[in-house]
């Protein structure tokens, strides 16, 4: 297990919904640090770069439409094995598929409005903070507590 850091956004869906705490609190409990985190309305142009590996797929234009419909909220998190830990509080891509407990199936119900976004891994993790975040945006820090997470702080 490493450190890591993966972007994640929430979606216009979580921010319409009122679900920006709620969701934000399962990451933040879990005891990820965020790195960065900004409200922000999603150009065509950074849709379509952060989307770019599925241009071509039937879903393609609607989730570029999608991710501009509304504000976005983008964060940096940070922790041991953060970028597969994310991804496992958010679930199932499709929340019908997935189970209770997960962020998706707990608060949404269609693949096409699933709240939230998280890297898959390390390499993307590195493009997409670069493509969201400048790095004077990213600040370092230790939670307090931390000790209380990590047996070896
Ligand atoms: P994400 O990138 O948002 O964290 O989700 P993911 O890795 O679990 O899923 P991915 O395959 O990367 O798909 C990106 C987003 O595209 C939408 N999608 N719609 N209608 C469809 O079949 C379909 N498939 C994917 C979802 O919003 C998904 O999160
Ligand atoms: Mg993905």
């Amino acid at each position: 297990m490493a450190v890591e850091r993966t972007l994640v956004f929430l979606k216009p869906d979580a921010v319409m919904r009122g679900l920006v705490g709620p969701i934000l609190n399962r990451l933040e409990a879990r005891g990820f640090t965020f790195v960065a985190m900004k409200l922000l309305h999603v150009s065509k142009e950074l849709a379509e770069k952060h989307y770019a590996i599925h241009k071509g797929k039937p879903f393609y234009d609607g989730l570029v439409r999608y991710v501009q419909s509304g504000p976005v909220v983008a964060c940096v998190l940070e922790g041991e094995d953060a970028i597969a830990g994310c991804r496992r509080l958010m679930g199932a891509t499709d929340p019908r598929k997935g189970a209770p407990g997960e962020i998706r199936f707990d608060y949404a119900q269609e693949i096409g409005r699933n709240l939230v976004h998280g890297s898959d891994g390390p390499q993307t993790a590195a493009t997409e903070i670069a493509l969201w975040f400048k790095p004077d945006e990213l600040v370092t820090y230790r939670r307090a507590g931390h000790e209380w997470v990590h047996e070896k702080a």
